[in-house]
């Protein structure tokens, strides 16, 4: 079979896939080894990675009947950028192992459908070139760098490539530990880069005969030391609204909110610290401690419009999709993901209906109820 006559077959099968799982089977097919690993490996023994998606199946929800839902408003805003519907995409790093298009066709389809595509810091593809794609709708995702004046002029060139937030990622001073990746040592093909941070010189440059070269990457580039009292300093180098991603716990949320900054719930998709709590467990006391005070945005574990309504019930803005993305990129590029985010725009419509209620403003804790102890210990 020649390529395009390939190519016409998996994008036929991407259309036919009814579910974000029937997507992921496609998008593993497609995906060598190394590429698989990084995209599925949790931290560790990956409790916390299926912890995600278990809290989500432990909440019921309690619909409501006879409720005129001839028409429903999938549609929100996320600081002030209006959404179709409350779903973004969460960073990844190097779009570019998925597909040859890497974060551009990952952009295209945010925008296209009226989404938000927040960019990595280690992405493929420069900032200025996903901002052109982005068309607006996107947020830079920031390591912060040991190297303050890179740090510095990445966030600039965010600012001046149109970016309209800086996601500041808080849990990864170090690399979680993906043990596929150090067994299989991953590394970044020599076709790709991360054109953001260093050039492939300085990548090989701290390469290491052992282990996942992403840890090293990490080690040698992303400053371990920053705190709360930095914050004024990133504060300083922008006008962008920050975000800070990686917030599992009240107390964190309260200073975030101290310091002018919104909150992401999120444990990296399972990727840092293992046994960590569940970003949907985390959320209600985040929900309680920020009290209307900043947004809250969430990703880790959602695979249904049924999860992304329990989300805004309990106080999420909107959700961001890290693994289910890349798995529609692998499967098909920019209709890849498209199609991901298309189905779950659907099944949120379908849940609301189902549920009674005519728009995400209707949505609250009323919604649900919890099965077991792990979201109330
Ligand atoms: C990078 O952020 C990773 O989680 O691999």
């Amino acid at each position: 079979m020649n390529t395009t006559a390939s190519t016409e077959v998996h994008l036929e099968a991407l259309q036919q896939a009814v579910n974000l799982a029937e997507i992921e089977t496609l998008g593993r097919a497609r995906l060598d080894q190394n590429a698989l690993d990084y995209y599925v490996s949790g931290a560790n023994d990956g409790h916390t990675l299926r912890a995600n998606r278990e809290d989500f199946a432990r909440i019921r929800l309690r619909p409501r009947m006879l409720v005129d839902v001839s028409r429903v408003d999938t549609s929100t805003s996320v600081l002030g950028l209006p959404l179709g519907f409350p779903v973004g995409v969460a960073p990844s790093a190097f779009h570019g192992l998925a597909h040859p298009d890497a974060e551009l066709a990952t952009a295209r389809a945010a925008a296209g459908l009226g989404s938000v595509m927040t960019l990595s810091t280690f992405s493929n593809t420069p900032i200025a070139d996903v901002g052109q794609a982005a068309a607006g709708r996107f947020w830079f995702q920031l390591y912060l760098l040991g190297d303050r004046e890179l740090s510095r002029e990445i966030i600039a060139r965010a600012g001046d490539s149109g970016a309209r937030a800086l996601v500041f990622t808080v849990d990864a001073p170090y690399l979680g530990r993906r043990e596929a990746n150090e067994r299989h040592r991953f590394a970044l093909p020599p076709h790709l880069s991360a054109p953001n941070v260093a050039s492939r010189e300085t990548l090989a440059g701290v390469e290491t005969d052992t282990g996942s070269q992403l840890t090293n990457y990490f080690q040698n580039l992303v400053d371990k030391s920053f705190t709360w009292n930095d914050l004024d300093w990133l504060r300083a180098q922008t006008e962008l609204p920050i975000i800070l991603k990686g917030i599992l716990t009240a107390e964190d949320a309260e200073l975030a909110v101290q310091h002018g900054c919104h909150v992401w719930v999120s444990n990296h998709g399972g990727r840092q610290l293992d046994t960590a709590i569940s970003a949907i467990g985390a959320l209600p006391e985040i929900a309680d401690a920020v009290a209307g005070r900043a947004e809250i945005y969430l990703d880790g574990g959602i695979s249904r419009g049924t999860d992304v309504i329990k989300a805004v019930a309990l106080g999420a803005r909107a959700v961001f999709l890290g693994r289910p993305a890349l798995w529609g990129l692998a499967a098909g590029g920019e209709d890849g993901v498209r199609r991901v985010l298309e189905l779950l725009r659907e099944e949120v419509r379908l849940a609301l209906a189902l549920s009674g209620k005519q728009n995400l403003g209707q949505v609250g804790p009323d919604l649900l109820r919890m099965e077991t102890s792990p979201l109330h210990p």
